[in-house]
């Protein structure tokens, strides 16, 4: 069984384009694999000076885990700040990995840029060191990633193997995956860029926890083309494109399977947004029973923070005595 990890921030509400893209794959695989599942608030400090907001973020997006079916006996579901370990590995991978390698990072000079006249955390800068204590820690042998995080996993190989030379044979060097497709679910007003929480309006962005009249209403007014042809073609007709690849991926049918049974778009919309909002209601009935009972949420989040521990414990124990230092 292969060590799987895979961990997400916790900054916001989790949409249609998460849960189509990685969470319902994390679902799925959580029996094939030995799955590991982060919520990585230290990363998410990066970004973060509001008292408070961390902690709500965080025991959302864990009830959401929970409720879109990721088992707590299964599959070890932690949240980072929980674990120790973390920070403790995190500041030696800053010292295996060079300023050069780190400011070669787009995604550091992407969110810089971004953050223009912004506070720029250090920390925005080595988070890939952090990054790749994560991974280390749980000897992952696979991190399914976008191609936004693949340069991070190459970044995390690098030091894992300067480690591994300096010191010795300590970490496993893990391998980034592509999880299986179907997943990428794109803005519904602009079907040219990725469906994000960041995007410039809501009305591209499905959340989980939308009400069944808003989806639904979200999808009829999804940007399309004036052609009046459905027919499958990602560079031609990305708004129909990517109703299809969302029906798709709700109803398990190939997108050109559903094209050939389209003929025209409000049909195609309105069948959308519907199977949509049926795939969520059962979600959200489960998330509200959770979020309502913050002490199951403790518990099951202390049965992963534990589980987590115990290896990462012994991870950081065998850097340590690799590096040499003196033993306590
Ligand atoms: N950087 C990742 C992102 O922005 C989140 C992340 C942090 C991560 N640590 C990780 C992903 C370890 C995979 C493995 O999405």
């Amino acid at each position: 069984m292969a060590r799987v990890l895979s961990c997400i921030q916790p900054t916001g509400d989790v949409h249609l384009g998460n849960y189509l893209g990685a969470l319902r794959n994390w679902v799925s695989g959580q029996h094939a694999n030995d799955v590991f599942h982060g919520i990585v608030d230290l990363h998410a400090l990066t970004v973060t000076d509001t008292p408070g907001e961390l902690g709500r973020n965080t025991i959302e997006l864990a009830a959401m885990l929970f409720a879109v079916g990721l088992d707590p006996l299964v599959a070890t579901v932690f949240v980072q700040s929980h674990v120790a370990e973390h920070s403790q590995l995190g500041w030696i991978m800053e010292c295996t990995v060079s300023f050069g390698e780190l400011s070669r990072m787009t995604q550091f000079k992407d969110k810089s840029a971004k953050r223009e006249a912004d506070f720029v955390s250090a920390g925005l800068f080595t988070y890939p060191a952090l990054q790749a204590a994560d991974i280390l820690l749980y000897d992952a042998n696979e991190v399914p990633v976008g191609d936004d995080q693949r340069q991070h996993i190459e970044i995390t190989r690098d030091i894992a193997t300067r480690f591994n030379h300096r010191f010795g044979d300590t970490f496993v060097l893990p391998k980034a995956v592509t999880p299986p497709a179907g997943a990428r679910v794109m803005d519904l007003t602009d079907p040219t860029s990725k469906m994000s929480k960041s995007s410039e309006t809501e009305a591209g962005c499905v959340y989980m926890l939308d009400a069944p009249s808003v989806i639904e209403k979200k999808f009829k007014r999804a940007v399309t083309d004036s052609d009046n042809e459905v027919r499958y073609d990602r560079d031609a007709k990305p708004g129909i494109a990517n109703l299809l690849d969302i029906l798709g991926a709700v109803t398990n049918t190939p997108a050109t399977t559903l094209a050939d049974q389209y003929h025209q778009y409000g049909s195609l919309k309105s069948d959308c947004g519907a199977a949509v909002a049926e795939m969520l209601a059962p979600i959200q009935q489960r998330y509200n029973e959770l979020i309502g009972d913050p002490a199951e949420l403790g518990r099951l989040l202390r049965i992963g923070a534990e589980k987590a521990t115990a290896v990462a414990q012994v991870t950081l124990e065998r850097a340590h005595r690799a590096i040499g230092f003196y033993p306590r």
